[in-house]
């Protein structure tokens, strides 16, 4: 090509790859020469504008250029490669600080539900799991809760089509009773933590999904004072020594007799505030002495045996225990809220 001389050529490259120390300024050297717009691509494309009997000679010197720059680039990136990263001067900087993981953690309702389930099991209860879909049966008819009870309206209850089959979402975690009644013999001790469902609006204070716990303890000779005492324990353990309790008498229809529970307000310590509506008393439980019925309709001897049985809603509990003032934070993964815990 006129005006390139390729001896000259060759000099300055092997003089320029010489002085090249990083993997950068080597990228850049064969840009220069080896890109699309390169100095080689730029000879190559001049073959056609020389004079016919030179072009032979020049594309193979051309061309013998190429082969030479690429070797002289794999040797020169070959002594790099046994250097420590940080002299070659790469784009990767181990030195650099990390990029920190975050770190998910358990939701707050799964927690207190293992708090409360490793209470009670070192208390010697056993953990028990049933189905969210569940029968009628199960639900309502063995716990001996009556066809008319409002409870089994279709406006407290999600059925499940076709009605005709008699399944539904449940609506408490008590069918759970019905199902280790009737697979085991007393004595037993059974807490089941659990998801129940109920067609309620959402609010602050609802949602149509939520969690509880039943807890029950069947055996000859269980008394009205062992349901007491094992919810004393089971209370003090969650809200502090320091709290009292007192037993409203209530009604339903799986014991007899039944109570509700309540603890002594855990903000104002029992002076009345706006958590606890003045009263300076927390319902946070139901509870009762399981009804005859119900042991007859799992094939239980009801002279030989009694029991105990309780159920809580598991984000009435978290809501009081962190101070937590609507339920649907719970639900919407806002992680200001999640990181609290
Ligand atoms: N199943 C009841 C509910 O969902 C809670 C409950 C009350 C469970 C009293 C019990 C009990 O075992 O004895 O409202």
């Amino acid at each position: 090509m006129p005006g390139i001389d390729i001896a000259v050529l060759q000099k300055t490259i092997e003089e320029e790859i010489i002085k090249i120390n990083s993997s950068q300024e080597l990228e850049a050297f064969r840009l220069k020469y080896l890109g699309r717009k390169g100095v080689i691509a730029g000879l190559t494309a001049a073959i056609p504008t020389l004079a016919k009997e030179e072009r032979a000679t020049f594309g193979q010197q051309a061309n013998a250029m190429k082969n030479r720059l690429l070797e002289l680039i794999a040797e020169k990136e070959k002594s790099f490669s046994g250097q420590p990263a940080a002299t070659q001067n790469q784009a990767i900087d181990i030195g650099m600080p990390g990029i920190a993981q975050q770190i998910g953690r358990v939701h707050p309702i799964t927690q207190v539900v293992e708090e409360i389930c490793t209470i009670f099991t070192r208390m010697g209860f056993s953990i028990v799991e049933g189905p969210e879909i569940e029968t009628e049966y199960n639900n309502f008819t063995g716990l001996n809760i009556a066809l008319e009870h409002p409870s089994r309206d279709a406006f407290d209850t999600f059925y499940l089509k076709p009605q005709e089959k008699g399944l539904l979402l449940r609506s408490h975690t008590s069918p759970v009773q019905i199902r280790v009644m009737k697979s085991c013999e007393p004595p037993l001790a059974v807490v089941v933590p659990g998801r129940v469902y109920r067609p309620d609006a959402t609010d602050a204070s609802h949602l149509f999904m939520f969690h509880q716990i039943e807890g029950f303890m069947v055996d000859a000779g269980i008394r009205f004072s062992d349901l007491k005492g094992i919810l004393e324990t089971f209370a003090k353990a969650v809200f502090g020594d320091d709290i009292k309790m007192r037993f409203r008498p209530h009604f339903f229809p799986f014991t007899e007799p039944s109570a509700e529970m309540d603890i002594s307000c855990i903000i104002c310590k029992g002076k009345g505030c706006s958590v606890c509506g003045r009263k300076g008393w927390l319902e946070i439980l139901g509870s009762g002495m399981i009804h005859p019925n119900v042991f007859e309709h799992v094939g239980y001897d009801s002279k030989k045996y009694t029991g105990f049985a309780f159920g809580m809603g598991i984000e009435r509990i978290a809501m009081l225990k962190y101070g937590i003032t609507d339920i649907r934070m719970f639900c919407e993964n806002d992680l200001r809220f999640l990181n609290q815990f």
